[in-house]
């Protein structure tokens, strides 16, 4: 809590997050921030997710200042971004920090940014700048990240495309190339000897099986494309027999309806309850490659030198596109398999794509963000 009047704190930094993937790359900097006594740093969790980010805050040992508590099941955009509001305001008041942090591209995102600008507190976005150019996808997404970016006084750039593309908006406020926080919090999560929590993976063969991460849980992807994501699956075990799907499923009831309903009952998929994320970032570097819709995956992966096939329409990570670990292969059944078969069938073309590039930072992303507000 903020007293000037014992220690030598001179800002007040309210950390606000609510769901995994914000608080995958939120913590590590909570982690910086914790180090400066100049620095009283509070976290806020709007608790857009629930168990799923309790496993994220838990394996970086990190505890709440404040928590809203949003979650509903089946909530709506609508729904998020009122109660986020109508809770931040309070806290707030109470907290009077001197900065907001947010993160990305989440609803929390955006209505915590436009919570403390109703209350004149500058904000500054962490992972600033991404953009696809077309609002409706992702959606809501897109829409989050350039309300949140009009808002911030501070864009913390992962990338200097991503610095171009705030320019190019005339975003205003000051831009920052910082690398993506993403890549610190491997510092935590990842380790050579590691032992997995979940006994599936502990038992797992993998040098007799090629292990691919599945994963997909985006709103844009929910209905006839998460269904040719699953059919596509099937198909590949039917082809492959030494390969074996990892896909720990997403609480979503749509996602996880659609995802039971196509693949259970088959011995080469495991369905897996959401990982904590040290069991997830061990698995991805064990992994042969991944396939996905998230965000976060497209970043972690090329890391690891694993290929990542995107099941989306297009991406705002193009860095590792070009650097040639990631492919867009849309939300085609045909397209997902025939993409995936080559990479299961022909050597070289998995080669090609399974060099290690990592287009995100030196994984020094939240001490940079971190001495930029001590000489602010
Ligand atoms: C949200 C973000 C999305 C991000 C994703 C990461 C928005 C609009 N969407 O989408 O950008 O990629 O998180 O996962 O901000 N649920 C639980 N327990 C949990 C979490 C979720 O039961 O711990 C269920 C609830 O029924 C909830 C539903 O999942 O209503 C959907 O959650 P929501 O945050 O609305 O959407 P996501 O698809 O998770
Ligand atoms: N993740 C995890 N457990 C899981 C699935 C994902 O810890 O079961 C991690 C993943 O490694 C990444 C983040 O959660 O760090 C991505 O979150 P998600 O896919 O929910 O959101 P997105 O990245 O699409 O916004």
């Amino acid at each position: 809590m903020s007293d000037n009047s014992i220690t030598n704190v001179i800002r007040t930094v309210m950390v606000v997050f609510g769901t995994r993937p914000e608080a995958v790359k939120m913590c590590p900097l909570v982690l910086e921030l914790q180090k400066h006594k100049e620095i009283d740093c509070q976290v806020c969790l709007t608790g857009q997710h629930r168990e799923i980010l309790r496993q994220v805050i838990e394996a970086f040992n990190i505890k709440e200042d404040y928590n809203l508590d949003i979650m509903k099941e089946c909530q709506t955009l609508t729904t998020i971004t009122t109660s986020v509001l109508e809770k931040m305001d309070p806290v707030l008041r109470e907290a009077k920090p001197d900065i907001v942090l947010v993160h990305g591209d989440t609803t929390t995102s955006f209505a915590a940014a436009l919570a403390a600008f109703y209350q004149q507190i500058p904000v500054g976005h962490v992972e600033a700048g991404l953009r696809t150019g077309n609002i409706y996808s992702p959606f809501p997404e897109e829409m989050n990240r350039l309300l949140t970016g009009r808002i911030a006084t501070y864009h913390f750039a992962p990338t200097k495309r991503n610095e171009e593309n705030l320019k190019r908006e005339n975003v205003g406020g000051s831009i920052f190339v910082t690398g993506n926080t993403v890549i610190d919090a491997f510092k935590t999560t990842v380790k050579d000897d590691y032992l997995f929590s979940n006994l599936i993976l502990q038992e797992m063969d993998y040098n007799k099986y090629r292990v691919i991460v599945v994963t997909a849980h985006r709103r844009e992807n929910l209905g006839e494309p998460l269904e040719n994501i699953c059919r596509a699956v099937k198909n590949l075990t039917e082809k492959y027999d030494d390969i074996k799907v990892v896909y720990p499923v997403h609480p979503n009831p749509a996602v996880r309806e659609m995802v039971y309903g196509i693949l259970s009952n088959n011995t080469q998929v495991e369905l897996l309850e959401p990982l904590d994320v040290l069991d997830m970032h061990n698995l991805i570097a064990r992994s042969y490659m991944v396939m996905t819709d998230s965000g976060g995956l497209q970043e972690e992966a090329p890391a690891f030198g694993k290929p990542v096939l995107v099941m989306r329409t297009e991406t705002e990570r193009p860095e590792a596109v070009e650097a040639g670990t990631v492919k867009v292969v849309g939300v085609k059944k045909a397209d997902i398999f025939k993409k995936a078969d080559e990479l299961l069938s022909d050597s070289e073309k998995y080669a090609q794509m399974a060099k290690s590039v990592n287009p995100y930072g030196d994984g020094c992303a939240s001490e940079k963000i971190c001495n930029i507000l001590l000489k602010w």
